[in-house]
């Protein structure tokens, strides 16, 4: 029995909202599928599939990690096209969101999982199926105030993915 686990920026609720509705528009233009909007994150890290036993293991891994404030602003509107997504993304990656990430890939790794890596983007994907070409550009800009992370869980259901929030830093 594995599940499936990621590192994460949970947004609060006002920038959860914020969020919405700085890209609807643009959702709604893009002809892809929404992504619900208490789905809204930024992951830091993808783990993948983790056997139960080593559940406890990962978030030992991350126990030690405690991030410097940060602040991101989210500030473009992006279509990424092999993953056919739609992105509110930060144009600019503050030194401790980069940090954070790093740090929890190193640790992670220390416990024998190995993590999908790939290059930190702060990012929060909006829109998924997003194929037809995309008009991408400036959004308003979203501020958020990062002083945690969270470790969640994708659950499919048919209706698509459910993270649960298994615990916060
Ligand atoms: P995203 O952050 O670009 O939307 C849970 O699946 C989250 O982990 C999603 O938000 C997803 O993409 C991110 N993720 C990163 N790498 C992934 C991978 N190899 N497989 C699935 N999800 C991945």
């Amino acid at each position: 029995m594995t599940r499936r686990l990621f590192f994460a920026l949970w947004p609060d609720d006002a920038s959860r909202d914020a969020l919405v509705h700085a890209t609807r528009k643009a959702v709604k233009a893009s002809g892809g599928r929404p992504v619900p909007v208490e789905n809204l994150h930024a992951t830091l890290l993808f783990v993948g599939p983790v056997p139960e036993e080593q559940v406890a293991a990962i978030e030992a891994a991350a126990s030690p990690v405690t991030p410097a404030p940060f602040t991101l602003v989210f500030d473009a509107i992006d279509h990424w096209r092999k993953p056919q997504v739609l992105v509110a993304a930060a144009s600019q990656t503050p030194d401790e969101a980069r940090s954070l990430a790093s740090r929890l890939m190193t640790n992670v790794a220390r416990t024998g999982i190995t993590p999908d890596v790939k290059p930190f983007r702060a990012h929060v994907t909006v829109a998924r199926k997003v194929v037809k070409p995309h008009a991408i550009g400036p959004m308003t800009p979203v501020r958020w105030s990062v002083d945690g992370f969270a470790l969640v869980e994708s659950t499919t259901l048919p209706e698509g993915s459910r993270y649960t929030v298994l615990r916060r830093w």
